[in-house]
């Protein structure tokens, strides 16, 4: 049985994967510093799929740590969560971001490095295209300049993990995410915002759920369909199964290339209002919600073009933006013990 550690593994997308590998019939070692998760995730995971995931409550910038785990633990392969995420946050304090983003990742390739671990997938962003020239956006779009130093770390990091497969044996899948939401069906994970949630569909459960007053949706002022920006929103848990195919696609050797880059979407555009639309439908629940101004940063319009992630990884999403909404809502009344 191949043993697969996976940083970050008590988080959103990272507890889903966990969930995925385990089903897949890989033993899964967890790292995370629970600076975004709850140590009760690994318990909800046991729940799931009736197998106690090995978990260690690390900090990887701690390099001590680090290398204590590896030279502790023997592992097949690496799913690298651990980051800090919230674009705002990241504005506000860059260099914790490039500390937590970077030097952890450093760390973590040295490991592979020194301990001969050669598979390595990285939880990448569609943020790393910024504001697309082009609809839907392929693996091929420019990198363009990053919005946040959040975005940046993402951007760096796939040049760090590039230099260091044309440097070594590593072989890397960089998996670009567009925007994740939903939860797992048994509603035991999911999305778990500290304080405010900065994203659209938390934000929108909790309101409906009357934890928040009500929606603000950020402009309706943009050149689009209904003048609310544009997104890919795709199901957690096709994004978890996507780690999985690509974990074997490097461990049967498939890879064309030592560096590959997928996008991970639905390859569908819709907008802020039309997931209010869609969540109100689905739930039967009356959403409050206010137009107020743009949010600094936000970009128009961005969604994925697939076929790179269909064809060459052969991983397609299998659940609608409905069933995610529908998923979501469970998971937050589950959340509120109702
Ligand atoms: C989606 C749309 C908002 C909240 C970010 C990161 C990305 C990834 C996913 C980490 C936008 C609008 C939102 C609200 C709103 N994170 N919105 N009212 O900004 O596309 O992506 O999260 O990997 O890297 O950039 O996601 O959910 O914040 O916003 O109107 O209360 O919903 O303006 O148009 P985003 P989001």
């Amino acid at each position: 049985m191949k043993k697969v550690l996976v940083t970050g593994g008590l988080g959103y997308i990272g507890s889903h994967t966990v969930v995925a590998l385990q089903e897949a019939g890989f033993e899964v070692l967890v790292i995370d510093d629970l600076s975004n998760a709850e140590l009760e995730v690994v318990e909800r995971i046991e729940k799931i799929t009736g197998i106690l995931p090995h978990f260690e409550q690390i900090d990887l910038r701690e390099k001590k740590s680090v290398t204590d785990f590896f030279d502790r633990n023997k592992m097949d392969g690496i799913i690298h969560f651990a980051a800090s995420k919230a674009v705002g946050e990241s504005v506000e304090n860059p260099l914790l971001y490039y500390e937590n983003n970077l030097n952890t990742l450093i760390y973590l390739l040295q490991q592979c490095d020194s301990h001969k671990i050669t598979n390595f997938i990285f939880s990448s962003s569609c943020t790393v295209y910024g504001e697309p020239d082009n609809l839907p956006v392929t693996e091929n779009a420019p990198i363009k300049l990053a919005l946040s130093p959040y975005g940046n770390t993402k951007q760096i990091s796939e040049e760090i993990i590039f230099d260091s497969c044309a440097a070594s044996a590593l072989q890397s899948i960089s998996l670009r995410y567009f925007n994740p939401i939903g939860a797992h069906e048994s509603a035991e994970i999911g999305e778990l915002p500290i304080g405010t949630p900065q994203n659209l569909v938390p934000f929108i459960t909790q309101t409906a759920a009357g934890l928040r007053d009500e929606l603000s949706v950020f402009g309706d002022d943009y050149p689009t369909k209904d003048g609310s920006c544009i997104r890919d929103y795709v199901h957690v848990v096709d994004l978890a199964n996507a780690h999985v195919v690509a974990l074997q696609r490097l461990f049967s050797e498939e890879n064309l290339l030592n560096y590959e880059v997928f996008n991970l979407g639905t390859g569908k555009g819709n907008s802020v209002l039309e997931v209010v639309h869609a969540f109100e439908k689905v739930t039967g629940e009356k959403l409050n919600y206010k137009i107020v101004g743009r949010r600094h940063g936000d970009v128009v319009s961005v969604y994925a073009d697939t076929t790179k992630a269909n064809e060459i990884l052969g991983w397609k999403t299998q659940r609608t933006m409905e069933e995610a909404l529908a998923s979501a809502w469970k998971w937050e009344k589950k959340l509120r013990g109702s």
